[in-house]
């Protein structure tokens, strides 16, 4: 599938999703280039419709373009509760466990994610995969002490890559922190690994979303299908 296509096939998922959002919601805005359709959409029901809701965003980028559209979006502190947040992955398993965080947002996502009612991701295709891991797993570190973190990492056959920016200098997430890059090409005990990675110190959050997502809008070339997770 080449670029093209695959951007058809999230911009279909995008807009699919964005019918979830009716007049008064609270909704959270995921990141990346999948959510930026949906917001795309969410800004023209708002400027063509009069769609009225209140957003919550997991990054400033995505902020930052709801706002271009006259999107009121609030701090997640400034509400009680968010009714459905819809947001993309990186990879999804049958059994709904996903690796987040390609945009080094999973911090932020995981927050909002963690407080709504509903969570629905919008993937192309490509994304759904028997088991997880061959997409590198994100995983945001404190900078103090990162270099160990690393190390302990490569101790455990992690494959640890620290991410960098095209000039050389490491990402900085929305809360100034590195993100590391596990390499581990398949990861067969996904629990086990999440509850090893939050007991490391320095690390913060780590991108394993394990049967978190209720909905999963799959941009499909015969049309967006939907993926229900009925354990949750
Ligand atoms: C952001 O940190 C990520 O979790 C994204 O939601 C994820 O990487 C999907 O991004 P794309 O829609 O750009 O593939």
């Amino acid at each position: 599938m080449d670029k093209t296509q695959q951007d058809e096939l999230k911009k279909a998922a995008g807009i699919e999703a964005a019918k979830l959002v009716e007049n008064g919601m609270i909704a959270g805005l995921g990141t990346g280039s999948t959510v930026r359709f949906l917001v795309d959409e969410l800004g023209r029901r708002t400027q063509e419709e009069g769609l009225e809701f209140t957003g919550v965003t997991t990054s400033r980028r995505t902020q930052e373009q709801a706002e271009s559209y006259g999107i009121k979006i609030v701090d997640i502190d400034e509400v009680d509760h968010v009714d459905v947040t819809i947001d993309g992955a990186d990879e999804v398993d049958k059994d709904f466990n996903g690796i987040k965080g390609g945009g080094a947002a999973l911090l932020w996502e995981k927050i909002v994610a963690t407080n709504s009612k509903k969570i629905v991701w919008i993937v192309d295709e490509s994304k759904i995969v028997d088991t997880i891991g061959k997409f590198p797993l994100p995983v945001e570190v404190i900078p103090f002490g990162a270099g160990h973190v690393i190390k302990r990492f490569e101790d455990r056959g992690y494959k640890p890559v620290l991410r960098l920016t095209e000039d050389g200098k490491p990402v900085r997430t929305d809360e100034n922190n590195y993100v590391v890059d596990l390499h581990m090409d398949c990861i067969d005990h996904p629990q086990d690994l999440a509850e090893d990675l939050i007991n490391t110190v320095g690390v913060v959050e780590h991108g394993l979303f394990l049967n978190m997502v209720d909905t999963v809008i799959v941009g499909d070339p015969h049309g967006p299908r939907v993926m229900t997770n009925s354990n949750k």
